[in-house]
């Protein structure tokens, strides 16, 4: 998988870098890239941004600046571009990431993300250039790049290999192997701490009873769930 990251501050993925699912990850041959919209604006002394039209807060990243970085890295017309890649644009009102989306996403061979400052993109930029809209959340950033760090941490350990253990991404919290459910408790050594146990089939042996109970928690767990943790995804805010 190759993943473009279009930022201002690419220097601000340097520890992500170095996280061992991600360099696993860019062992076994896949791709992170970094674009400073910066390096490419067609505008003076690195200008990439301007004030809204109609007044307000804030600046707006601007939709030539994003086309020309754009048109740098793959030598198209960006127009053209989702029809061979996703182009993510994170935004604080995009489709909600949970780990269909990101599933969605990992089976991409080309990513590309956006990240956005400031008050965001000119709205030309998402109606143009985009294929998605990504949002981690209902809350607003100062800027993407944890966004766009979120998704590739998300994506990239979904990639075979990059995690030490393959079992622990087909079995987690929200994955189809437990229904959409949170993950079941884990426990470790020791067995006892304070007085404080460990359920007592987890140290049967019983492979087949530890399922059973695996399962029991997990769905217990997504009946116990905050509302707000069930709302349904994949729309943008009313
Ligand atoms: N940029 C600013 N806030 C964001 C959010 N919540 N999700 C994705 N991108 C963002």
């Amino acid at each position: 998988m190759e993943i473009d990251v279009f930022t201002l501050f690419p220097q601000a993925f340097a520890w992500f870098e170095r996280q061992r699912h991600v360099t696993n990850a860019i062992a076994r041959g896949h791709r992170l890239g970094y674009v400073n919209y910066r390096d490419h604006t067609p505008l003076n002394a690195g200008q990439v941004d301007d004030m809204p039209f109609g007044g307000g807060a804030g600046m707006v990243l601007r939709v030539d600046v994003v086309e020309a970085a754009l048109r740098a890295r793959y030598g198209v017309d960006p127009v053209s571009l989702a029809a061979d890649r996703r182009v993510v644009a994170l935004t604080p009102s995009g489709r909600l990431l949970d780990d269909a989306f990101v599933d969605e996403l990992a089976q991409e061979q080309r990513l590309t993300l956006l990240s956005g400052r400031y008050e965001g993109f000119d709205q030309r930029v998402l109606d143009h250039f985009v294929s998605d809209e990504l949002s981690i959340g209902r809350y607003v950033l100062a800027g993407g790049e944890l966004a766009a760090m979120v998704v590739c941490d998300a994506v990239l350990r979904k990639l075979p290999g990059s995690l030490g253990h393959e079992h622990s991404v087909l079995e987690e919290s929200f994955s189809q192997a437990l229904e959409g459910a949170p993950e079941y408790p884990h426990y470790t050594r020791p067995a006892e701490h304070r007085g404080w146990t460990v359920p007592e089939v987890l140290l049967s042996g019983h492979h087949a009873k530890i399922r059973e109970w695996r399962r029991e928690q997990s769905r217990a767990r997504a009946a116990s769930a905050h509302p707000g943790d069930t709302e349904p995804t994949g729309g943008p805010l009313p």
